[in-house]
């Protein structure tokens, strides 16, 4: 096409640098006079910014203390949420002088931060955790804790938002949850309620047969154990505030914590 258009091709020879002039009747032919075109800045076709490499999880989590834990989880880069996440949720609670949590008698246990969530690096600040709130203060029970209420610490299962809010992923679970496990070590609850599927399977998949294929109103309505510390299950505030004639059932849910843990004084 060049050779058409009067302008000389060099094609690189088998010797490396011969000169291969353009064909006679190309050469022929007179270059028409064109004006040269203005300069144009061409902007260079969008690259994809190659993915940040991820990493491996942290060992000894079973052994951390809390600010070790912390630290671990916010820099986790152990599967891919870490690379659309705006920043990890730890979880919320009671805090005694500004440092770790002390051990709580009520730990919830939610799926994982969803938009509003991993912008303000807090659980359950959306519409379904106002639900919760209010669901927490019916039995006395609030995340901070503030008088005449006790405190409840907050976590989730996945300490990342998964993207477009979709379901988390069981492998995501898996390599989450050694945080989770470990925050239960440290808080020592006195009952957990896990709130909706997610948190029912992190939390039952040893000790309930077929967890994954079990519809969460079948698990409802009596006490599980996590590693001989007792786990309630109930329906999930963002499920609740599509089907509030569930709501009763959920209270059912916390009457059963409330008298597992035995009712709780104010800290
Ligand atoms: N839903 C959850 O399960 N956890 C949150 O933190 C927010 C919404």
């Amino acid at each position: 096409m060049l050779g058409e258009m009067g302008v000389t091709v060099w094609w690189p020879s088998e010797s490396n640098a011969a000169v291969v002039e353009a064909p006679a009747v190309v050469k022929a032919v007179a270059a028409p006079a064109v004006a040269k075109p203005p300069a144009v800045a061409v902007a260079p076709p969008p690259v994809a910014k190659p993915a940040a490499p991820l990493g491996e999880r942290p060992a000894g989590i079973a052994a951390m203390d809390w600010p070790q834990l912390q630290t671990a989880v916010s820099g986790c880069t152990a599967c891919a949420l870490a690379r659309t996440r705006t920043q990890t949720v730890f979880g919320v609670g009671p805090v005694a002088n500004g440092e770790a949590p002390p051990t709580v008698d009520w730990l919830v246990v939610g799926e994982a931060p969803g938009e509003q969530e991993d912008r303000q690096g807090e659980p359950f600040v959306g519409p379904a955790g106002k639900l919760l709130d209010n669901m927490l203060k019916a039995i006395g029970l609030s995340r901070r804790g503030e008088a005449p209420l006790k405190g409840a610490y907050i976590a989730n299962v996945i300490k990342c938002r998964p993207p477009g809010n979709r379901n988390p992923a069981p492998e995501e679970i898996a390599t989450c949850s050694p945080y989770l496990e470990r925050q239960i070590a440290l808080l020592q609850p006195k009952v957990i309620i896990a709130v909706g599927r997610f948190a029912m399977q992190a939390l039952l998949s040893d000790t309930v047969p077929d967890v994954a294929t079990q519809p969460l109103g079948r698990l409802r309505g009596r006490v599980h154990r996590w590693r001989e510390v007792p786990v309630v299950v109930t329906y999930h505030p963002a499920y609740l505030l599509r089907t509030p004639a569930d709501k009763a059932k959920a209270w059912a849910d916390l009457c059963l914590a409330l008298a597992t843990a035995g009712a709780p004084a104010a800290n």
